[in-house]
């Protein structure tokens, strides 16, 4: 198999899990470099390297030695943790970006990945089917640093022609990896809940709607992007992306339809009054129109897929 070389950072998160199995399907082992704080990585055939992505001469260094082609920025904190340490997350969200895009500039990298978030959008966003462009008024460190870092690869790409693309990524939900601390977490942490406990304490209003995503297509969405002509990247910010909206009412009744003793009570905290900020669905025309991009997993689709990957894995357990 041919391909870019490829860098992942943060690829022992949520997303970078799932990432970076996607790219070796589709590359082989060889083509991957895996990078993250943690010594070791998520895959035994991959190359991995213990690299804080604030340090932009590691950074550079390891550009260099494994004459890397395109990069994968997921290094960040998250919209709840990033609340409870919000110095450390502007560092860390804008600074591991900066270093990233500077670099991309000087040593001539191919192709930038880097997500953002609906965190962008905030209390006087129009919430249902939020526009590509609207009203960013984000109320976290964590949407600041996101709003900040579209601009900032709109900047580069304007500027110096780095092509840098990113999507708006909702909440997303995954069985393979543990979520990292976000306000969407819940969607996560409900299924696990609902196969140990039969109960799950949510911290979100029962009504509260937001924009979710099932990883594979999240992940798909990804590729699909970096595949995408040039010519056909629009937005050189970030761009809408939307899968499937629903309440924590809503899946806690579709998991009740597969399990059927299953019970959800609702215990707001501080995570209610950052998602009460957020859109409840989004518009992601463009995406569809520029590099036709299509959802494909609905509520029930999510449901049955979580619930049979962590019944499995429980018996492999
Ligand atoms: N998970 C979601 O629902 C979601 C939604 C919207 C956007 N995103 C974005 O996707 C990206 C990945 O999110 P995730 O859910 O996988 O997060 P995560 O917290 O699960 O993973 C982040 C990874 O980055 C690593 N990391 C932290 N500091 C680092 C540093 N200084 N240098 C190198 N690595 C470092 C961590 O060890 C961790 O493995 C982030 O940019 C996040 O903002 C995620």
């Amino acid at each position: 198999m041919t391909g870019p070389r490829i860098l992942i950072i943060g690829a022992n998160g949520q997303v970078g899990t799932e990432l970076t199995e996607l790219l070796v399907a589709r590359h082989g082992a060889h083509a991957v470099v895996t990078a993250d704080l943690l010594p070791h990585g998520c895959r035994s055939d991959v190359e991995h390297v213990a690299l804080d992505v604030m340090d932009m001469k590691a950074l550079s260094d390891v550009l260099m030695r494994q004459r890397i082609q395109h990069i994968y920025n997921l290094a960040a904190l998250l919209s709840a943790n990033g609340e409870q340490h919000p110095a450390r997350t502007w560092n860390l969200n804008m600074g591991g970006l900066l270093n990233v895009l500077e670099l991309a500039r000087l040593q001539h990298i191919e192709r930038v990945f880097w997500p953002s978030s609906i965190a962008v959008f905030g209390p006087a966003t129009p919430a249902d089917m939020t526009r590509q462009h609207t009203v960013t008024d984000p109320t976290t460190v964590y949407g600041i640093s996101k709003l900040a870092g579209e601009r900032w690869c709109a900047w580069y790409h304007a500027r110096h022609g780095v092509d840098v693309r990113s999507l708006r990524f909702p909440g997303l939900i995954s069985w393979k990896a543990r979520p990292g601390g976000g306000t969407t977490d819940y969607a996560i942490e409900i299924f696990h809940a609902a196969l140990r406990d039969g109960h799950y304490t949510c911290y979100l209003d029962a009504g509260q709607a937001l924009p979710m995503m099932y990883m594979p297509d999240a992940m798909r969405a990804t590729v699909e992007l970096m595949d995408a002509p040039a010519a056909r990247i629009t937005e050189r910010g970030s761009y809408n992306l939307a899968g499937v909206s629903f309440t924590p009412r809503e899946i806690a009744d579709a998991i009740g339809r597969r399990i059927s003793d299953f019970t959800m009570t609702c215990e707001p905290d501080f995570r209610q009054s950052i998602a009460a900020t957020w859109p409840r669905s989004i518009d992601d025309s463009l995406a569809r129109r520029d590099w036709g991009w299509q959802p494909r997993f609905d509520l029930a689709a999510i449901v049955d897929d979580m619930l049979e990957n962590l019944r499995q894995a429980q018996k492999v357990d």
